[in-house]
């Protein structure tokens, strides 16, 4: 263990979801869904001998003025989102870097080029990770457009946690394209992503570790196949957070462990490849869509991915013989020895 630092576990809240400032973990997590993996992160970063306390942003320019002066070693940043916008997490690692807060995970350039699918998707090309093809379109404007057949996905471009994406957003007729690409731009104001369909598992790659000291942990597969036969089988709102509802009941995640040795090859070198095209850094999940021909689609790359020690990455991490709390140990210290290697965080 190395030496104990004040450690600001960083979140941000808005509008209805705003809880007061604590210095103790919260007892119910409610922008969540679910627990919160702040309180276990926390836990975990006190257990290590750390002062960790919480800071929150709360989208007033009070909060941002306040994380300036909060005096933490080392931020770690667990922000999603700025006064209720999503894709400003970009934003919030530059104010970091430039008010001199060192933090952990992604900096702005990987938020960047990350959040944006079509930007990744293009990244992912010309490192010739496959990628399904594509095209966008947004009030009339078409960006980019291979030619696409049917089945097809439609989602919004620059969204996350499944947002906009349920049984109608997989399209098979001019028609039903059409509606959802007007659903998709009318509901979220936002571009809007129309992929190909790719029928296959439905594997997670978590990935800990940045420059050369980078290891792929074993494989999960959210385990779609129990869904009812005719609804499609992707991860959708429902099968995310929806506890009630019967996907979410009939869908798990599982250490992917039926998977031959040169399947597990490949698809550990794609989702590297792909946490380094978009620049991911300390911790990153890379999600994935495996055929029944065994050919590799990288649907998205994820920075700064939930730790909640129930979900994927710390499951892929238990499973490569880490506690929860070594997990979070070696974030920090990944965190920690970039600073101390670079002055230029940008890579
Ligand atoms: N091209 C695709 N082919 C098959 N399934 C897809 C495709 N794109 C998305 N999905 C399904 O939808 C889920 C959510 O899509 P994703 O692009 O990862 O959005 P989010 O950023 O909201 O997680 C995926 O995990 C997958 O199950
Ligand atoms: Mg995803």
């Amino acid at each position: 263990m190395g030496e104990p630092l004040k450690i600001a576990v960083l979140y941000d809240v808005w509008g209805e979801d705003e809880e007061p400032r604590s210095e103790k973990p919260a007892e119910t997590g409610r922008r969540r869904k679910e627990k919160e993996d702040r309180e276990e992160i926390l836990e975990a970063l006190t257990k290590l001998g750390h002062d960790a306390s919480y800071y929150v942003l709360d989208g007033r320019a009070q909060s941002l003025h306040g994380l300036a002066k909060c005096g933490a070693d080392l931020v770690f940043n667990l922000t999603e989102s700025y006064a209720g916008d999503d894709t400003k997490e970009m934003n919030v690692a530059a104010y970091m870097e430039l008010i001199g807060l060192r933090y952990t995970g992604a900096g702005p350039h990987a938020h960047f080029l990350a959040q944006d699918k079509a930007t990744a998707k293009k990244m992912f090309a010309f490192h010739n990770i496959r990628t399904p093809y594509f095209a966008t379109v947004y009030r009339g404007h078409l960006d980019h457009a291979h030619d696409i057949k049917f089945p097809l996905i439609v989602k919004p471009q620059l969204e996350d946690g499944s947002i906009g994406i349920d049984a109608q957003a997989v399209v098979g007729s001019v028609k039903e394209l059409m509606e959802r690409v007007a659903y998709v731009q009318n509901e979220f104001d936002s571009p809007v992503l129309i992929e190909e369909y790719i029928e296959g598992r439905e594997i997670y790659a978590a990935i800990l570790g940045s420059y050369e000291r980078i290891e792929v942990l074993p494989l999960v597969e959210l385990d779609l196949s129990q869904l009812p036969e005719g609804t499609p089988r992707i991860a959708s709102r429902a099968v995310k957070f929806e506890r009630d509802s019967e996907a979410y009941k009939l869908t798990e995640s599982k250490i992917a462990d039926d998977l031959d040795a040169e399947t597990i090859q490949k698809l550990g070198d794609t989702a590297l490849a792909a946490y380094r095209a978009v620049k991911l850094r300390d911790y990153g999940r890379v999600d994935m869509r495996l055929t029944s021909g065994g050919e590799v689609y990288v649907i998205e790359a994820n920075p700064n991915p939930w730790l909640s020690s129930k979900h994927e990455f710390a499951m892929a991490a238990k499973k490569s013989g880490r506690s929860y709390t070594e997990l979070i140990a070696s974030i920090v210290e990944m965190a920690l020895n970039r600073y101390r290697l670079t002055k230029s965080w940008n890579n």
